[in-house]
């Protein structure tokens, strides 16, 4: 390959869900043991979500990253020592150091490529995404391992209604490698700091306690605006760049927080939802894990398949957002 004919492809996808699923009703009934009233009705009308898995306690992100890691690398037909980078979009990591990432890289057995967190909530995957793309073109890089792992169960507060129901546990990976054709086509990645308030986890440790509050907190109105809004933007940036339309897709693959938000974002872009990959039903919000989930299944059952064109999309705390758009 020469100077600028280096692109990445994808080569392969995986996902690991924890087993223990938790359907609406159950969830419901463990809440109103706590005086909190909710409904399946509600959950599904307002979310479309259905059922989230929750990881058993003592299970952490690495250990969901290393089940969807495996997948993945069977899939691209790959050995754990071919890879020259790792990167782990997580929210949720095991520690606060080393790395998750570090930690994944050990228990796949392999030791000495590059290994790093890369922490965007749920614009995590295609951050991620994009750091490897870009480290795979420059040539700092030629076999990737990209994953999205998380454990949003930890960081719940089981008491706030408008927030427990949303989030689940999972992970999803890709192998991306160089290639001469591409692959990934162009991304476009934002943050605005200025929104930080309106999904955050505010705590931190420190002097041994934890300082302020722990567990998650988001003003969901606010951010359902603001995500429908800057995910066509975006979108719309990353089809440009490519030099490509709206009518070029064949699959919308975007986070999945919210079903009306997904078909407000499909509408926008004029994309049948019969294009529209949607796991949020069964997985809940799994953050930075729910795009390459999403993807795998979408690749597992058929729908994706070799050429097609993809669009990631993300959003999340921050607040950050960003799609890739790729041949797949
Ligand atoms: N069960 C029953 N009632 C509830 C529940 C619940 N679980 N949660 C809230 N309600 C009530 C509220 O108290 C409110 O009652 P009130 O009218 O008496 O005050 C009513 O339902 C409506 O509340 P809203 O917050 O206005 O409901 P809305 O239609 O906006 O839906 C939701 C809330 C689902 C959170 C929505 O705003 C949303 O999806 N926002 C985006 C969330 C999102 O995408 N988050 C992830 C971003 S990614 C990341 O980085 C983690």
């Amino acid at each position: 390959m020469t100077a600028g004919s280096r692109f990445s492809r994808i080569t392969g996808t995986g996902s690991y869900l924890p087993p223990r699923q938790v359907s609406n009703a159950e969830l419901a009934a463990e809440l109103a043991t706590r005086g909190i009233e909710t409904s399946d009705q509600w959950i599904v009308e307002r979310t479309g979500i259905q059922a989230r898995h929750f990881a058993a306690d003592g299970v952490t992100a690495s250990d969901l990253a290393l089940e969807a890691s495996r997948h993945a690398l069977e899939s691209a037909g790959r050995k754990a020592t071919e890879i020259d980078l790792i990167v782990v979009a997580t929210s949720t990591p095991d520690m606060v150091f080393p790395s998750t990432a570090t930690i994944l890289q050990n228990k796949l057995g392999i030791a000495g490529c590059p290994a790093f967190d890369l922490q965007a909530v749920c614009s995590g995957f295609v951050y991620a995404l994009s750091v490897a793309d870009s480290m795979i073109r420059t040539g700092a890089a030629s076999r990737a391992l990209v994953v999205g792992s998380e454990v949003f169960s930890r960081i719940l507060d089981f008491n706030d209604r408008t927030t427990c129901v949303l989030f689940g546990d999972g992970a999803g990976a890709v192998v991306l490698e160089a290639s001469d054709t591409p692959g990934i086509l162009a991304s476009d990645l934002h943050a605005d700091g200025a929104h930080r308030d309106i999904l955050c986890v505010p705590g931190t440790v420190a002097g041994g306690k934890v300082l302020g509050d722990p567990l998650l907190k988001m003003d969901g109105p606010a951010v359902f605006k603001l995500a429908v809004h800057v995910l066509e933007a975006s979108a719309r940036a990353a089809l440009r760049a490519a030099g490509r339309s709206e009518t070029d897709i064949d699959w919308l693959i975007p986070h999945q927080a919210n079903i009306r938000i997904m078909h407000g974002t499909a509408r926008k872009l004029k994309l049948p939802l019969d294009k529209l990959v949607a796991t949020v039903q069964t997985h809940g919000n799994t953050s930075a894990a729910s795009i390459p989930l999403a993807l795998d299944v979408a690749c597992k059952d058929g729908r994706v398949k070799r050429g097609d064109t993809v669009m990631l999309e993300g959003v999340g705390g921050g607040f950050t957002w960003g799609a890739v758009l790729l041949d797949f």
